[in-house]
């Protein structure tokens, strides 16, 4: 047999240095921090031997600094293509190992090349983050490669879906690619998100913080909002994108992918029928009635632990995906303020591009009163809103599972927003504002002059009671197209989504709108 040609045998021996990565000293050190290296996690998230590798041999090519170090084959990201559930996605892992996973020009120019072959061929992009940001040694150079990669994440917005999973400390431009993508998940005690980490504030302002309390998962979780989930570990965080594509089309043209039906269309909830207080004021669970009316265990809440006032997620009908929005009853009594309204408005966005269905629960007196949130832009807020239901153009149904007062009653996908389908429980309440408070503006000067005030205020708040609150009223005149019981609220919805399947809607032209952001 003819000698085995020695370039091909360099060609192995390249590859094998570039799986080395930064060496073995520094993939132990990920190992020892209970962090997997970028191959194992894109062998974790993708189908068994279905990853492409392309670009392996480009490097670092500029170093302002003269550091003199190693020019690593890969330059700290992986990229390729493979499939997850037999659907094609296209990936980038950073890796740690080399220069921390910084980012430089080349870095830079992998990450935008897979970047652009998933718009071209309508597949999902996911970045495994874990890096340091800016390569400091390059200058300009890295300052420009991430925004390369802003720039798409922008201009791609919408059209194909964008799934970032932080797998380490995740600093300065490393966090804003992030930011405008469509998913963010996160690691417990091991990603981090920053723009200025904990040294460079305590240099300029004194001010001592660990990078933990700054920007680790629970802060993104439950105070930023800026996380969708969180995860225990590398694997269970990539085990969720997986599970998260799921509910998700490959692009903006596709409708998403449908699971198997795994649950009865028909079933009824007996328990729906008592789940609501008789009351007024005693809370009830809105999770529980979501979890009853969606296909049995298909329901994932985003952002849970953030602006718990409202609730948002992803689950199936029928083995359909939707969206579901809604008010938590439980929490703050289901007011909308300002994080319960931009963590609604960006959701309802995101189910518009990826065509999925809109289901919209509603329990809310109305938006929060009082001065900070007045000063802090509620009206501002409130209207993203507004503007989201309005635009969205996919199937768009709503309950209204009791409150349903003045301005919560409008901005929750209310009929003449332009929602397809209302329907509403028995122990629905829409007006313009609650029993008592109207009482008090509409009878200041009766009340005033009865011989009983109290007596007269709660006799005519009755009255009021009667009137409004209740759904025949907004059934009368039309803004309610049925009320139902709630025990057949799966069915009913079932039965609509069916029938608004094929909805089509042709929008004015224009450039795009302004939301008030
Ligand atoms: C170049 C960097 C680097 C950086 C880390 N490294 N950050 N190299 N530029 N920004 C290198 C280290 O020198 C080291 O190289 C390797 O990465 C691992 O870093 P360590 O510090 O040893 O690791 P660790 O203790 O785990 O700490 C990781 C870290 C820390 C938390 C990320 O390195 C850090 O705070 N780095 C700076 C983060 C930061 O402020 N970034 C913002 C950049 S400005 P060796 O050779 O020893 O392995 C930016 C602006 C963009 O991103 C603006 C866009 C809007």
């Amino acid at each position: 047999m003819a000698q085995e040609d020695p370039r091909i045998i360099e060609l192995r021996a390249m590859r094998e240095r570039a799986r080395q990565a930064g060496g073995a000293e520094r993939l132990a050190k990920q190992h020892a921090k209970h962090k997997l290296t970028a191959r194992e996690r894109l062998d974790l998230l993708l189908d068994p031997d279905s990853f492409n590798e392309l670009a392996p041999f480009i490097t670092q090519q500029s170093d302002d600094l003269n550091l003199g170090g190693e020019r690593y084959l890969g330059d700290g990201v992986i990229i390729g293509s493979g499939q997850i559930d037999g659907r094609t996605v296209y990936v980038y892992a950073q890796d740690f190992t080399i220069h921390g996973g910084t980012l430089g020009a080349m870095q830079s120019r992998k990450i935008c090349q897979v970047m652009d072959l998933a718009l071209r061929n309508g597949a999902p992009i996911i970045g495994l983050i874990d890096s340091g940001g800016a390569r400091i040694q390059e200058g300009v150079r890295s300052l420009d490669g991430y925004t390369e990669i802003f720039r798409r994440n922008a201009q791609y917005s919408g059209i194909i879906p964008q799934i970032s999973i932080m797998l380490g400390p995740c600093a300065g431009g490393a966090s804003y690619s992030p930011a405008l993508t469509d998913l963010i998940i996160m690691v417990r005690q091991h990603s981090y998100m920053f723009i200025t980490g904990p040294d460079v504030i305590r240099a300029v302002t004194g001010e001592q913080i660990d990078a933990e309390s700054l920007g680790g998962t629970d802060i993104h979780m439950a105070t930023s909002g800026l996380a969708h989930l969180a995860a225990a570990a590398d694997q269970e965080a990539l085990a969720l994108c997986r599970r998260m594509l799921g509910y998700l089309p490959s692009n903006n043209i596709e409708n998403p992918p449908s699971a198997p039906p795994a649950d009865d269309p028909q079933r009824m909830d007996d328990e729906l029928n008592v789940i609501v207080p008789l009351d007024p004021a005693v809370p009830y669970s809105m999770h529980a009635v979501v979890s009853k009316v969606v296909d049995r265990d298909s329901f994932v809440e985003l952002q849970p632990a953030w602006a718990c006032n409202a609730l948002v997620g992803l689950a199936h009908m029928d083995g359909h995906s939707v969206g579901i929005v809604a008010q938590e009853p439980s929490v703050m009594a289901g007011v909308i303020d300002i994080d319960a309204a931009d963590k609604i408005a960006r959701f309802v966005r995101m189910c518009d591009c990826f065509n999925l269905p809109l289901l919209t629960f509603v329990d809310s007196p109305g938006f929060l009163p009082g001065v900070e949130q007045e000063h802090g832009g509620i009206i501002r807020h409130g209207a993203k809103i507004i503007y989201a239901y309005a635009e969205a153009t996919v199937p768009k149904i709503s309950v209204v599972t009791r409150k349903a007062y003045g301005g919560a009653y409008v901005v929750m996908n209310s009929k003449y927003l332009g929602s397809d389908i209302n329907y509403a429980w028995p122990s629905a309440e829409i007006a313009v504002m609650g029993a008592e408070g109207a009482v008090n503006i509409l009878f200041k000067k009766p009340i005033a002059a009865a011989d009983d005030p109290k007596a007269e205020r709660a006799r005519l708040a009755e009255n009021y009671r009667q009137h409004f609150s209740n759904p025949y009223y907004a059934a009368g005149v039309g803004a309610i197209d049925d009320i139902i019981e709630p025990r057949e609220t799966r069915p009913r919805l079932i039965m609509a989504l069916a029938a608004l399947r094929d909805k089509s809607v042709a929008t004015l032209p224009r450039k795009h709108g302004n939301i008030p952001v």
